[in-house]
């Protein structure tokens, strides 16, 4: 439709029609067979609402969602096609390792990749938009959705956001599959206090502005149709009816022109957090603050035509929020066509096809961190292997997001080893539940509760303590449930479960070479696995091929090259923790952990276990002192900063370098290291090679004392290492030295 086309339509349309385009509800009020993502209990919908709603979320599958379109737009007076809306996280059906992993990967281009065969796969089962990417920044590993995130660290999720919206979007919705992006939750929702879902948010503007809002920028200047608000306040007031945050930042500073959906339920819940006396200030509020879509808690249908008719809310206002709809429908086709990638051949055809389950595994191989290796891995292949745990038969490795996949098609680990294993000796013993006891985990579609009798725990126990006598080396795939981790899985304990604690006890009292690979969704406290195991391959939740990854990691056919995207702590209790913090008066420093008045703990180190960036590989590399073109930049100009990096190993490995910058003094204090640029090379042994960085002036700028984002003249700390704890630098100048 043309731009005239559309005025022409909101001309004609009611006011009743305008506010029902603003309004969504959950599938399940058409089909019974909708995913419910929210708290739906007692929520109900006068009719009318209903049938005039513009959007839908949770539906899919070609037949149900052309069933709903064709009734809907039968009855609906101006024809105004629906949107199909659902969360297509880390995949449709082929599902890939969760953001997380996927930010270990440090290839933005491959997660960008796995978004458009998500796309591909969801358009052609009917839908139009997704909800992510998350591109929210987390700190802290006890909030359960970090796992939705791809990490702590503002520069890499933002080029994580880009690369992510431009898969599921293309080019401007790309066809076929056009599927529009929405970035969420704006702003500071991975920041909740003490790492509760849904908690107070505590941020200064100057850290929101420093930290958490450049991911979401990177999204939206990428060309994300939909952004999402957060449940959570900022300075006091929710972000959902904030009309500063809204209208001002996300509006007018960063330029957000698409449409902004509020997150399920979340205007009504201003009443609940003590913002609105009732729902029809909260409809007000939202609306105020250019909230353009209700998920789901019907106050926009309930509220907003009387509150246009009694002169409280200009109609003008409802009209913008509602071309802005009109236009996310026409530039999606929907007008033309309004099944427009809906096809069950198609959809058959591309569902969990060989290509897409390929290269599944290569996003999980990539997305593999080793984090302890004592040169047991590669598997030879000849030894006599037991693989132990309960991830070893289990085919949970799909997040708890990936509703729309089947865990019954992953591969389970066994199956994997059966097929691609070299090793004709193994033995395989599932040791101990997956959870503890009483532990009782509800995901969007099943429930997670084990009944073994005390009787048969024993008994699994046993088994496994017998194969790890019999074995040379031990495997153990241990972790978190995946419904462990997602939205509502805040955890105070960030270990695995006691049961599988004890099981990793036992084994390795019976045999001193003990492998672990860790299934997690969040960062754990391993200090416990650290000790026992000689190597721990951390691989989250790598989705459907994730098992043939393994496989392909642990005997060498792939040799691991992912690096943390967010610390593992020594303990809880150093969390929130992130490498670019802020110096401190009285800095705590290596060697001198005696000197009693500096910024530490008394019983941990203040270090994490495993720092953002970290990741060991089958060979070694070395690197070079950082070298600069120049010892000055002016403004304007440009310095090159490089090292030599070369594989001193026996195999083929894949380095990631890592470029920090530090300011040492400024109007504002400076990070210790800020992450400004990453590159992957693939080394043969023996092979080096030259990395080099281009750093300008706009590397170097920062929200300044004069509240704005420019360079100050002074030095610079540049270093270039394989993570975060680098100490390989060198300096520079940004203007004349005096
Ligand atoms: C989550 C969102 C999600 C929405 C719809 C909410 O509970 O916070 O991230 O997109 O549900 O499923």
């Amino acid at each position: 439709m043309t731009k005239e086309g559309l005025h022409d339509l909101l001309e004609v349309m009611s006011l009743e029609e305008k506010v029902g385009q603003m309004n969504q509800l959950s599938g399940s009020f058409f089909n019974p067979s909708a995913s419910v993502t929210g708290p739906i209990e007692g929520k109900k919908f006068a009719r009318e609402s209903i049938s005039l709603c513009g959007s839908v979320l949770g539906l899919m599958g070609t037949k149900t969602v052309k069933k709903v379109q064709k009734e809907y737009l039968e009855n609906h007076p101006h024809k105004i096609p629906l949107l199909f809306m659902m969360d297509v996280i880390n995949g449709y059906k082929t599902i890939f390792p969760i953001p997380l992993a996927q930010g270990a990967s440090f290839a933005p281009k491959l997660a960008g990749h796995c978004a458009r065969i998500a796309a591909k796969e969801a358009a052609a089962d009917g839908l139009h938009v997704t909800f992510s990417p998350m591109t929210d920044l987390v700190w802290d590993a006890r909030w359960g959705r970090v796992m939705e995130s791809t990490g702590e660290d503002p520069y890499l999720n933002g080029r994580f956001a880009e690369a992510m919206v431009k898969g599921y979007q293309g080019n401007g919705f790309d066809r076929p599959y056009a599927m529009a992006a929405c970035v969420k939750h704006f702003a500071g929702y991975g920041a909740p206090e003490a790492g509760r879902d849904y908690n107070t948010v505590e941020l200064s503007q100057h850290t929101l502005r420093q930290f958490y809002l450049p991911a979401y920028e990177a999204g939206i200047h990428a060309g994300a149709a939909l952004t999402m608000a957060s449940f959570n306040t900022l300075e006091g007031i929710p972000a959902t009816g904030n009309l500063w945050l809204m209208r001002e930042v996300l509006r007018k500073e960063i330029g957000f022109e698409g449409v902004l959906i509020s997150d399920w339920s979340a205007i009504e819940e201003m009443i609940s957090h003590g913002y609105c006396a009732d729902r029809k200030e909260a409809a007000l509020r939202a609306v105020m603050a250019g909230v353009d879509i209700d998920m789901m808690s019907g106050v926009y249908a309930e509220h907003l035509v009387r509150l246009v008719r009694e002169g409280q809310v200009a109609e003008t206002l409802i009209d913008e929020a509602v071309m802005r709809i009109l236009k996310l429908k026409n530039n999606l086709g929907l007008f033309e066509n309004p099944y427009p990638d809906s096809d069950e051949n198609e959809a058959s055809r591309l569902f969990l096809c060989q290509e897409h389950r390929e290269f599944a595994r290569k996003a999980a191989r990539e997305s593999f961190v080793l984090l302890k290796n004592d040169g047991i891995l590669p598997l030879a292949g000849e030894k006599k292997t037991a693989f132990i745990g309960p991830y070893v038969g289990s085919q949970n490795l799909i997040g708890s997001w990936s509703l729309t996949g089947d865990v019954k098609d992953v591969t389970t680990l066994k199956k994997a080893l059966l097929e691609q294993g070299p090793n004709q000796d193994m033995a395989f013993a599932q040791g101990s539940p997956m959870l503890d006891e009483m532990m009782d985990l509800e995901g969007f579609h099943e429930r997670q509760k084990e009944n073994f009798t005390p009787g048969e725990q024993e008994k699994m126990l046993k088994e496994a303590i017998d194969a790890a006598k019999r074995a040379e080396v031990v495997v153990m795939a241990l972790g978190e449930d995946r419904l462990q981790s997602g939205e509502a899985t805040s955890n105070a304990n960030i270990q695995i479960p006691k049961v599988q604690q004890v099981l990793l006890e036992e084994v390795s009292k019976s045999n001193e070479n003990v492998i672990v690979v860790l299934f997690s969704g969040r960062p754990l406290d391993i200090r416990n696995i650290v000790q026992k195991a000689k190597a721990i391959l951390q691989v989250w939740l790598p989705g459907t091929e994730g098992a043939r990854a393994i496989v392909d990691v642990l005997f060498g056919e792939y040799n691991p090259s992912g690096k943390l995207p967010m610390a593992f702590p020594y303990c809880v209790g150093q969390v929130p923790i992130h490498y670019n913090s802020y110096p401190t008066g009285r800095p705590h420093i290596p060697g001198k952990d005696k000197d009693r008045f500096r910024s530490k703990y008394l019983d941990i180190p203040n270090e994490p276990l495993f720092p953002f960036g970290y990741g060991l590989s089958y060979t070694c590399f070395s690197i070079s002192p950082v070298m600069l073109s120049k010892k000055d930049m002016i403004k304007g100009g440009c310095i090159e900063a490089s090292v030599m990096v070369k594989n001193i190993g026996s195999v083929k490995g894949t380095e990631t370098l890592q470029l920090y910058i530090h300011d040492l003094a400024a109007s504002v204090v400076r990070p210790v290291k800020e992450l400004k640029g990453f590159c992957k090379v693939e080394l043969k042994p023996g092979e080096a090679r030259k990395v080099c960085f281009s750093i300008t002036e706009k590397e170097l700028r920062f929200l300044t004392g004069n509240g704005r984002v420019e360079s100050e003249e002074g030095e610079f700390e540049v270093y270039i290492g394989n993570s975060s704890s680098t100490d390989n630098k060198a300096r520079f100048m940004l203007g004349c030295r005096r």
